[in-house]
């Protein structure tokens, strides 16, 4: 539902590169039954909206992207109870996108109250998709055992940085991770990781119970081979850019290692309330001090740099886009 009134909002008019992105004027959306429409001071960027514009997936133009945001609870739709006008939240917006706007509509069951927990809304704003996920990845998909150990790749990335601090908590033993360039091993390494190697020295990094891979391309080949006997790939992104690796599945019959996927947005169209309590979870765990976010913050009219950024893999941490003060 929309009403005539109009909002700022970075859109996709037509796919392509980080150009094509424009800041517009749009319909203000209303909540519908169980959703709450939340006037927004902050969306995270991801490699997420890039795919979006990009056109790898389909959707109707234009396109108001951005998968989660941090503000105010502007109205509730019909059904919701627990959450209030004027309310700071957290909140993913995967499932239909539109956080890069004034005012975003979700489910109810999409958001994390953020009350008196002592967080800024540009770092709420950063946790939603990333530590969200990488609770999931690790805790959901991947069945993590205390003790196991974990490889990450991408570790200084957005989700590659809470991916490590997720699995201590979670009761990991050796938790390794890889970059592209050694310019971020130290960033990867302030970020908890045991050890940060280059992600082509990987054949030199022993087994591993769990491997993240967001990267794709020879990445996802090497992961395969460092698993231990009953290890778990899980495959959550391909960032390279690269052709698809085919998955030999009589090699795993043989060898007695997984291979899962985890998408977010269609998780949380799926499972919106467990969705939500991972959320909450990665909220509590970043009001307690134990998962960090290094976030950069830039205007949202500053979203085609943002774009450029990201797919460039010149980011480390979150870069988050301000929208208001409020
Ligand atoms: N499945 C899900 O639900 C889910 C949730 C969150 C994120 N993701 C995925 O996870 C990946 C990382 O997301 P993010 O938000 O953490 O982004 P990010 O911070 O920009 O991290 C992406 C990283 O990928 C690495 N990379 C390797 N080849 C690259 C290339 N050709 N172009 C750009 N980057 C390249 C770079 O790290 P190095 O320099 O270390 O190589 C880069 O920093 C994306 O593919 C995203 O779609 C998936």
């Amino acid at each position: 539902m929309s009403s005539s009134e109009q909002m700022k909002a970075v859109t996709i008019p037509e796919f392509g590169e980080a150009e094509v992105l424009r800041t517009d004027k749009v319909a203000i959306p209303e909540p519908g039954p169980g959703q709450v429409a939340i006037d927004v001071a902050y969306a995270g960027a991801n490699f997420a909206e890039v795919l979006y514009r990009r056109g790898v997936v389909d959707v109707p133009l234009p396109f108001v992207p951005g998968i989660e945001v941090a503000g105010r609870i502007r109205a509730v739709g019909e059904g919701v109870e627990d959450l209030t006008v004027g309310q700071r939240v957290a909140a993913l917006t995967i499932v239909d996108s539109g956080g890069y706007a004034e005012v975003a509509v979700t489910s109810a069951d999409l958001v994390a109250p953020l009350d008196d927990l002592g967080l800024g809304l540009d770092v709420a704003a950063a946790l939603p998709s990333n530590s969200t996920t990488a609770f999931l990845v690790l805790d959901r998909v991947a069945r993590i055992e205390p003790g196991q150990s974990v490889l990450v790749h991408a570790a200084a990335g957005g989700v590659g940085s809470q991916l490590g601090q997720a699995a201590r908590l979670l009761g990991a033993g050796r938790v390794v991770g890889t970059v592209g360039s050694e310019a971020k091993i130290e960033t990867a390494r302030n970020f908890g990781y045991d050890e940060v190697i280059l992600r082509d020295r990987i054949a030199e990094a022993g087994e591993f119970d769990i491997i993240v891979d967001m990267v794709g391309g020879p990445a996802r080949r090497a992961s395969l081979d460092r698993l231990a006997p009953m290890g778990r790939l899980v495959v959550m992104g391909n960032a390279s850019g690269a052709d698809d690796v085919g998955v030999p599945a009589n090699e795993l019959w043989f060898t007695n290692k997984t291979v899962s996927g985890f998408n977010l947005a269609a998780f949380s169209a799926a499972f919106p309330e467990e969705a939500g309590r991972a959320l909450r979870r990665a909220v509590a765990a970043a009001a307690k001090g134990t998962l960090r976010v290094q976030v950069e913050t830039l205007p949202l009219e500053r979203a085609v740099e943002a774009h450029r950024r990201i797919e460039a893999g010149a980011t480390t941490g979150k870069l988050v886009l301000q929208v208001a003060t409020l």
